[in-house]
C-alpha cells in the first residue's frame, strides 16, 4: 500500500492535482496497486489564515514516513513573494534532501513547439538538476545594508559529495534510458574555476566507471543555444542548481510550455516529491481553464518512481494519445479549446 501525500497548494494547484488524481486512479484500475491519498493543506491560504511556520517541522517528519509526495503548486499574490517558495517548496527539497530534479523536456507529436523545422524526434531529453545545493541553500548576508558602502554575498557551495551523488545518478540514469547514451556536463568550467573545477573533476572520475556513456561538455550559455538550435544533440544534460532551473524553464518552452513540464524532486533512498514546473497562476484559479497535463505527466512519474511501470506508460501513451487526436487546441490555459477536468477525463479514458 503506498502512502501517497497530496499536497494541493495554491491557485491552480488543487484543480490540476484532482485531474492528476483522476488519471493515476484510471491508471490503477487497469494494472492495480494499492494507494492511499493523505491530503495536507500547506500553502498560501492556510499560512494567511494561521501565520506561523508555513510547513512546520512535525510535518516534515511525516512526509518523511510516505512514498511520495504529489504537490500542485505554491504561491500566493497576498504573500511576500519567497516566504511561501523558501517555507514550503525550498524547505521539502531541502528538509527532505531531495537531491536530485529530474525535468523531461519532451515535445509530445502534435504539439506546437516556437523551434522551426524541429519535431518529437529531435526534442527528447532530460535534464538532472542538481537540488540541494549551490546557490540556493541560502548562504551569505549583508554588510552595511542600506548604505552606499552595501556589500552583499551570496554564496555557491558545491560538495564532493553532492555533486558526486547527482553526477552518478545521471550516469545511472543514462545508461538506462538507453537512448543515445550520452551525458552532457552543462556547466561554466571556465570561469567559475572552483566551483565547476570540481564538479569537472568528478564527473571525470565517475565517468571512468561508465565506458559505454559517451562524456559530453557544453558551457551553460552554449547549451541555450545548442537547445534551440540543435536540440536532438542532447540525450541527458546534468547541471547545478542554479543552472539547471534556468535551462529547463528554456527546455519547457520548447516542449510546448508551462502546461505540459513536469517534474520530480528525487532521493531515491528515502520519499520524492513529483510536481508540475509551473506555478500556482492564481488569476487561473476556480475557473477550470488551467492545463493540468503537466500534473498529470508528474503523477505518471511518481507511478514511475513508485516502481509501477505499467501504469507510467500507459499514462505516457494516454498523455500522448489525447496531444496528437489535436482535440486539445493549445496547451495554454484558456486556450485549450476544454476544460481542466475534461482534459483530466479525456486521457483518463485513453488509459
Ligand atoms: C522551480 C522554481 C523554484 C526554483 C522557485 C519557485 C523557488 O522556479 O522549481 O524551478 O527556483 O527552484
Ligand atoms: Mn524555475
Amino acid at each position: 500500500m503506498y502512502k501517497i501525500a497530496v499536497l494541493p497548494g495554491d491557485g491552480i494547484g488543487p484543480e490540476v492535482v484532482n485531474e492528476g488524481l483522476k488519471v493515476i486512479k484510471a491508471a490503477e484500475e487497469k494494472t492495480g496497486f494499492d494507494y492511499e491519498t493523505i491530503y495536507y493543506d500547506f500553502g498560501g491560504e492556510r499560512y494567511i489564515e494561521k501565520g506561523g511556520d508555513p510547513l512546520p517541522d512535525s510535518a516534515i517528519s511525516e512526509l518523511r514516513e510516505m512514498d511520495a509526495i504529489y504537490l500542485g503548486a505554491v504561491g500566493h499574490p497576498d504573500v511576500k513573494p519567497g516566504i511561501l517558495e523558501h517555507g514550503i517548496l525550498l524547505k521539502l527539497r531541502f528538509s527532505l534532501d531531495l537531491y536530485i530534479n529530474l525535468r523531461p523536456i519532451k515535445l509530445y507529436p502534435g504539439v506546437w513547439t516556437p523551434i522551426k523545422d524541429k519535431g518529437p524526434e529531435d526534442i527528447d531529453f532530460v535534464v538532472i538538476r542538481e537540488n540541494t545545493e549551490d546557490l540556493y541553500v541560502g548562504m551569505g548576508g549583508f554588510f552595511k545594508k542600506g548604505t552606499p558602502d552595501e556589500v552583499a554575498i551570496q554564496q555557491s557551495i558545491n560538495t564532493r559529495k553532492g555533486v558526486e551523488r547527482c553526477i552518478r545518478y545521471a550516469y545511472e540514469l543514462t545508461r538506462k534510458r538507453n537512448k543515445r547514451n550520452k551525458l552532457t556536463l552543462c556547466d561554466k568550467a571556465n570561469v567559475l574555476t572552483y566551483a565547476h573545477d570540481l564538479w569537472r573533476r568528478t564527473f571525470n572520475e565517475v565517468g571512468e566507471e561508465y565506458p559505454d556513456i559517451e562524456k559530453d561538455f557544453a558551457f551553460v550559455d552554449a547549451t541555450t543555444m545548442w537547445m534551440v538550435k540543435n536540440p536532438e544533440w542532447f540525450d541527458v544534460i546534468v547541471t547545478c542548481n542554479m543552472f539547471g532551473d534556468i535551462i529547463t524553464d528554456l527546455g519547457a518552452m520548447i516542449q510546448g510550455g508551462m502546461g505540459i513540464a513536469a517534474s520530480g524532486n528525487i532521493n531515491p533512498e528515502t520519499v520524492s516529491m513529483f510536481e508540475p514546473i509551473h506555478g500556482s497562476a492564481p488569476k487561473y484559479k476556480g475557473t477550470n481553464t488551467a492545463n493540468p497535463l503537466a500534473a498529470i505527466c508528474a503523477g505518471g512519474m511518481m507511478l514511475e518512481y513508485l516502481g509501477e511501470n505499467k501504469a507510467a506508460e500507459l499514462i505516457d501513451n494516454a498523455v500522448s494519445k489525447a496531444l496528437s487526436s489535436g482535440k486539445i487546441k493549445d496547451l495554454s490555459a484558456g486556450k485549450m479549446g476544454m476544460g481542466t477536468s475534461e482534459v483530466g477525463d479525456f486521457v483518463a479514458s485513453l488509459i
